[in-house]
């Protein structure tokens, strides 16, 4: 059901480091991480880069849209200054950079596929494949020891949007799946089976202790976002929870569920 890290760094280092950077994944690394989640978007040109919103004006500066810039003009950008004057100059990070250093460095990943609005489809196809690229190894142990993804160090993808995951999954079926919920509907269960999904991620704040119940009794995974306070962690791991992602890497440690 749940074959991965229980507690995951959110956005690399939570609100310890600029989101979605290279300079996140080694904050997060740095407090013992070797679990993170990002978000991953498509450039102009169709590179799957780290990016949470579609539109520039927060982390970046300017008033441009991922999806209308290339990726080596996404490069360009500094993914740093916003958060603090000593990240000045952090690239946005392609996503290939990003796998790459969590290959290396033995960090699990939840790839969050956060399509700019009107891109859903082509996302989820193109983080699909390149991710089914990327993991090409691990796919084939995986498939050698028939196992589900826990042993071979596969990713979980997870999206909000239903069509960018059931692309991901046409394009690469052997990674799994969670799908994203902000509430949980009357038809949750309907739409993992669709996607094939493993997992429901969904927004602790609105979660129940019947829900969370459902969900386990169902023999999915249930992951919640984003859980900052440590009374509130323990309570949603002592309802079955199995993993979720912080913000306060400094105050719920990567050790906290053992
Ligand atoms: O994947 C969990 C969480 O990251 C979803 O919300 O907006 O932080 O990407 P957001
Ligand atoms: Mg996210």
């Amino acid at each position: 059901m749940w074959f991965y890290p229980k507690i995951i760094a959110h956005r690399g280092g939570g609100t310890l480091a600029p989101e979605n950077t290279i300079a996140a994944l080694q904050c997060g690394l740095s407090h013992g991480f070797h679990a993170v989640e990002f978000d991953v978007m498509l450039s102009a040109d169709g590179v799957p880069v780290l990016m949470h919103d579609p539109h520039f004006g927060r982390t970046v500066r300017g008033e441009g849209q991922v999806a209308l810039t290339s990726a080596a003009d996404l490069g360009k950008l500094d993914a740093g200054a916003w958060f603090d004057a000593r990240f000045s100059g952090e690239p946005v990070p392609a996503y290939e950079q990003a796998v790459h250093f969590c290959k290396s460095n033995g960090i699990w990943m939840n790839v969050e596929i956060k399509p700019a609005p009107g891109h859903e489809v082509e996302t989820g196809r193109v983080v699909g494949e390149v991710t089914r690229r990327l993991f090409a190894k691990e796919i084939a142990a995986a498939e050698r020891s028939a196992s589900q993804g826990n042993a071979s160090g596969l990713p979980l993808f997870s999206s909000f949007s239903f069509d960018a995951l059931g692309q991901a999954a046409k394009a690469a079926p052997e990674i799994p799946r969670g799908f994203l919920l902000d509430t949980i509907s009357p038809d949750w269960q309907e739409r993992l089976e669709a996607l094939g999904a493993i997992a429901l991620h969904t927004n602790h704040k609105k979660l129940s202790r019947e829900q969370a119940a459902e969900v386990k009794r169902a023999g999915y995974g249930l992951f919640c976002y984003t859980v900052n306070d440590p009374e509130r962690a323990r309570e949603l791991l002592a309802w079955g929870v199995d993993a979720f992602c912080t913000d306060r890497i400094d105050l719920i440690g990567h050790d906290f569920a053992a």
